[in-house]
């Protein structure tokens, strides 16, 4: 019996039903877990005190059932709680009505060490997340025992560095599926030269089998992580030598005042970079690669009063990332093909599978929707590259 809605129906198909007997007869346990259930979730109070007033004997079974309920495997904790919450109620009336407290002292110190299981979960989670406050700094810990085991701290995947030297193309999708956790990382692939192994082995970038170059990737946590939160840390001359090593450009004498330019966000604006010739990276490791762009723009028209057409430009996007990145991973490759709501893209859907998460975030609602509904210049409507989409 696992809700995966929270509400009452849901739950009570899962019970057996027996609605057809009257309340003045007696109830089994299950059926009285529903009624209560139901009344709980339509709120109808009256109907709740008189039947907990009649079923007294039933009680303490219902509480105890509630409680295994929530102690099925794999329950989430709003379904644990779910079940709890219920339970608590149930006992809380039985006191209200009977004077008997004993469900209740079964039932609440339950929840307590359910509520501390979760905040500890909780703090654990927002250690890593706190490791992740660079956009784009991805800790990697799938294999964490073995990591704590050598006494080494969890890998950092720093985007924004490897973005300076290399387009997205060089990794996604040759070296890396552009989705978190899928790619099944291990060190033993590193070291045959696969992974970051493409890269780091002693030839192109510093080796993982070095043993004095082990804590630069497993750094998570340490006070050396600092400069990969940072940008700004990096020394200009450092970032030159390493883009030159690889065959890319990075050119710190085109930056004002030595600091790399960011937007209302801080994240780093990487189309400033470009503009200002500041950067050059590598477009793939394959000799063979055959680099494709699309250029065009596509015009989705708002359909909101309150924020402007959304401008999304195929070129920007395909200099830097694969078609089949996108193609149809993400989206259908139609004109009007894709419904794209903006609570999808929250979600992490359509354009922000990469915005929020390795790209700016969909906070900068205007760096999207840029143009005031429907004032696209005659001259920018003319020009065949600017395509109008009519969702379909
Ligand atoms: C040097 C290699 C490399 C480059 C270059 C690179 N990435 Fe990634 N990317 C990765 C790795 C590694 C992961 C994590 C894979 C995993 O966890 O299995 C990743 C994951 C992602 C994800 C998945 C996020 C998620 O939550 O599922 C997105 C989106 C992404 N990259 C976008 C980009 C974009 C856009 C660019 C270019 C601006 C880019 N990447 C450049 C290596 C790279
Ligand atoms: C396409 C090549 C490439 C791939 C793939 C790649 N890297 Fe790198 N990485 C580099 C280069 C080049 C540098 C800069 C090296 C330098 O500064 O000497 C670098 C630097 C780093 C740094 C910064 C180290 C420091 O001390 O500042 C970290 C951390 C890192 N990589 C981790 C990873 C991890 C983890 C992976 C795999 C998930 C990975 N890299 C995949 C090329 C790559
Ligand atoms: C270029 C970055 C990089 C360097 C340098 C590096 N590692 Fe790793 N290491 C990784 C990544 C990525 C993983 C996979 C992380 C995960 O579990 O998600 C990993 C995982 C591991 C694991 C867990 C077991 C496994 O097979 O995945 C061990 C143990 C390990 N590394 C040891 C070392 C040692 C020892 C060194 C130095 C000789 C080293 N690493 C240097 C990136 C690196
Ligand atoms: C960052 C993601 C992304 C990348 C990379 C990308 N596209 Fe698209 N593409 C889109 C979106 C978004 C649409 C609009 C879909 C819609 O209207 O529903 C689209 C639409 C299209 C269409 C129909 C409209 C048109 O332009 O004629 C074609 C064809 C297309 N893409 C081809 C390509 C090709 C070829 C490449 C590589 C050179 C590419 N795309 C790269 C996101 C992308
Ligand atoms: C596969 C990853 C990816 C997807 C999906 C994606 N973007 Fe982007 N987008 C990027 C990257 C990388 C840049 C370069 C700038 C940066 O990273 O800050 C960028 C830049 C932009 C810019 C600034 C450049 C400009 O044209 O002025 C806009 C606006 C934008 N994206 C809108 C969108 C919209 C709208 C969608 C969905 C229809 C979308 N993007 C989907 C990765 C992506
Ligand atoms: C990464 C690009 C991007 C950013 C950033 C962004 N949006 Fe959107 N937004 C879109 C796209 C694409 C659509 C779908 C356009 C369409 O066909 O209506 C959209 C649609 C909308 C709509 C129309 C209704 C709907 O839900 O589809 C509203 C309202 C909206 N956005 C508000 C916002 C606000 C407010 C922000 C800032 C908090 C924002 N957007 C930031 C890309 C973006």
């Amino acid at each position: 019996m696992k809700p995966r809605h929270f509400c009452a129906r849901s739950l009570i198909t899962f019970l057996p039903l027996f609605f057809f007997i009257n309340s003045a007869l007696a109830l089994t346990t299950d059926a009285f877990i529903a009624e209560f259930i139901k009344n709980y979730d339509n709120q109808a109070f009256d109907e709740q005190v008189t039947l907990v007033k009649e079923n007294q004997a039933l009680i303490p079974s219902a509480v105890d059932n509630l409680i295994n309920s929530a102690n099925q495997p794999n329950l989430t904790f709003e379904e644990k709680m779910w079940f709890l919450n219920i339970a608590s109620s149930l006992a809380y009336m039985n006191m209200h009505w009977h004077n008997d407290d004993q469900p209740l002292k079964t039932v609440e110190p339950i929840i307590k060490e359910e509520l501390q299981k979760e905040q500890t979960r909780l703090a654990i989670l927002m250690k890593w997340k706190k490791e992740e406050r660079f956009i784009g700094n991805f800790v990697m810990k799938k294999n964490q025992a073995q990591m704590e085991k050598q006494g080494l701290s969890m890998v950092m995947y720093p985007h924004w560095l490897h973005r300076v030297m290399f387009e997205c193309k060089v990794c996604h999708n040759s070296i890396f599926k552009m989705r978190r956790w899928e790619n099944d990382i291990s060190h033993q692939n590193i070291e045959e030269g696969k992974q970051c192994g493409a890269c780091h082995n002693g030839e192109m970038a510093f080796s993982a089998t070095d043993e004095n170059s082990c804590d630069r990737c497993h750094i998570v946590g340490k006070p050396e992580a600092e400069h990969l939160h940072n940008p700004n840390l990096v020394k200009q001359e450092s970032i030159k030598k390493a883009a030159q090593s690889v065959g890319a450009k990075w050119r710190p004498e085109n930056l004002t005042d030595n600091r790399l330019p960011v937007d209302r966000f801080q994240f780093i604006d990487w189309l400033e970079l470009k503009n200002k010739s500041v950067f050059a990276p590598v477009i793939s490791l394959d000799e063979n690669f055959k680099d494709e762009i699309r250029d065009n723009q596509i015009v989705f028209q708002s359909k909101s009063d309150f924020v402007g057409d959304v401008i999304f430009d195929h070129k920007v996007h395909s200099e830097w990332i694969r078609c089949d990145s996108c193609h149809p991973a993400l989206f259908k490759e139609e004109l009007g093909g894709n419904k794209i709501k903006m609570t999808e893209i929250s979600k992490g859907r359509f354009c922000g599978h990469c915005h929020g998460k390795v790209s700016f975030t969909f906070a900068d609602c205007l760096r999207c929707h840029k143009k005031s509904i429907g004032k696209l210049s005659a001259d920018e409507s003319r020009k065949e590259n600017v395509l109008r989409r009519v969702e379909h």
